[in-house]
């Protein structure tokens, strides 16, 4: 039988980097890295944000890290964060074919991250969308599962409240959502929910999940998601993560452990573990941070 393709998208050099305080990692080393990550089999990669340098001073070189995948990478599935419509024009006239905007569904973490109330960013939204048709915008919905302000009850429990704040977006040209646990507090009952109401309100938008791991349930809510027919997953090297502007934020969910459990149990993900693990050690070594990666030793 064929195996079930999972398609693993590495964020690290995006919600790793940008988690990292103290020293600038010099760009070099994200070249570095990106190449590790690529060479173990990556195929999708979000890779920087065009991004205020005030806000995020690790990833203020985006341009210069855009230029070096774009022309070393070119057949790659590539993306950049963009926050606003600067940072997508920006990465449009770098040659940038994917960006993610982000939105929160809690307004007050959409406040404190992007200083934009909900209403300016779906505006933005749409105009990044009608100025630049032939770059896609996928859509990061951050905080779905769970706000570092507001907590996980009342909209956070209500899978159609989330699907009625994304229907402008739908109606705007939404092609794909990223639901984000952006401090890793989903369980995976509710990430069923979210996914299933997803798939039954629009069927035609694709799914991703991005996931962080502060109670180690990163994988498991991954399985949840891909039980349910996820095909995208988001993963970073190690487990280098965490939102600067949500206090509590922890790891990533780890490509290398999640690479393993897939690999192991039968899905196809193109990734090589000795590979990638071999890059999750280099890094770790290099970039002292935020990890949740387990960092096992044996490498097959
Ligand atoms: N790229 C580079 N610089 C940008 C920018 C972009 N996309 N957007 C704004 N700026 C600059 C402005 O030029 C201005 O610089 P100045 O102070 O030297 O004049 C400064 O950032 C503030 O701009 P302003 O429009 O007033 O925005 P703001 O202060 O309301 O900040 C954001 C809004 C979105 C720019 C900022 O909060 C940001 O970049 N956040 C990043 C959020 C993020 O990546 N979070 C983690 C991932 S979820
Ligand atoms: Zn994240």
């Amino acid at each position: 039988m064929e195996k079930k393709k999972i398609n693993i998208i590495e964020v690290g050099p995006r919600d790793g980097f940008q988690s990292v305080r103290g020293d600038f990692i010099p760009t070099e080393l994200k070249k570095e890295i990106i190449d590790l990550l690529v060479d173990a089999g990556v195929k999708h990669l979000e890779y920087t944000s065009f991004v205020s340098p005030k806000a995020i001073p690790q990833l203020a070189d985006a341009a210069e890290v855009s230029e070096y995948v774009l022309s070393k990478y070119p057949d790659l599935d590539l993306m950049v964060l963009v926050p606003n419509m600067r940072g997508a024009t920006n990465a449009h006239n770098l040659g940038v074919k994917k960006v993610c905007n982000v939105v929160s569904y809690s307004a007050s973490h959409n406040k404190a991250n992007i200083n934009r109330t909900h209403e300016e960013s779906l505006n933005a939204y749409r105009e990044m969308v009608e100025a630049y048709p032939d770059m896609e915008c996928v859509l990061d919905l951050a905080t779905t599962f769970g706000c570092p302000f507001e907590g996980k009850g009342g909209k956070y429990q209500d899978p159609d409240a989330i699907m009625e704040f994304l229907r402008p977006y739908k109606e705007a040209g939404m092609k794909t959502v990223n639901y984000c646990d952006t401090i890793g507090v989903a369980d995976p009952e509710q990430v069923k929910k979210v996914i299933r109401a997803s798939q039954k309100a629009y069927p035609d938008v694709h799914i991703q999940v991005h996931l962080h791991d502060t109670r180690g349930l990163g994988m498991v809510n991954a399985m949840a998601a891909i039980e349910c027919g996820v095909t995208d997953v988001q993963t970073a090297l190690a487990g280098l993560g965490g939102c600067p502007f949500a206090p509590g934020a922890s790891g990533n969910l780890s490509t290398e452990d999640t690479v393993w459990m897939l690999n192991e149990a039968g899905y196809d993900t193109g990734i090589n573990f000795s590979k990638i693990l071999a890059a999750a050690k280099y890094q770790v070594g290099k970039i002292p941070g935020n990890y949740s990666g387990h960092h096992i030793t044996i490498d097959k």
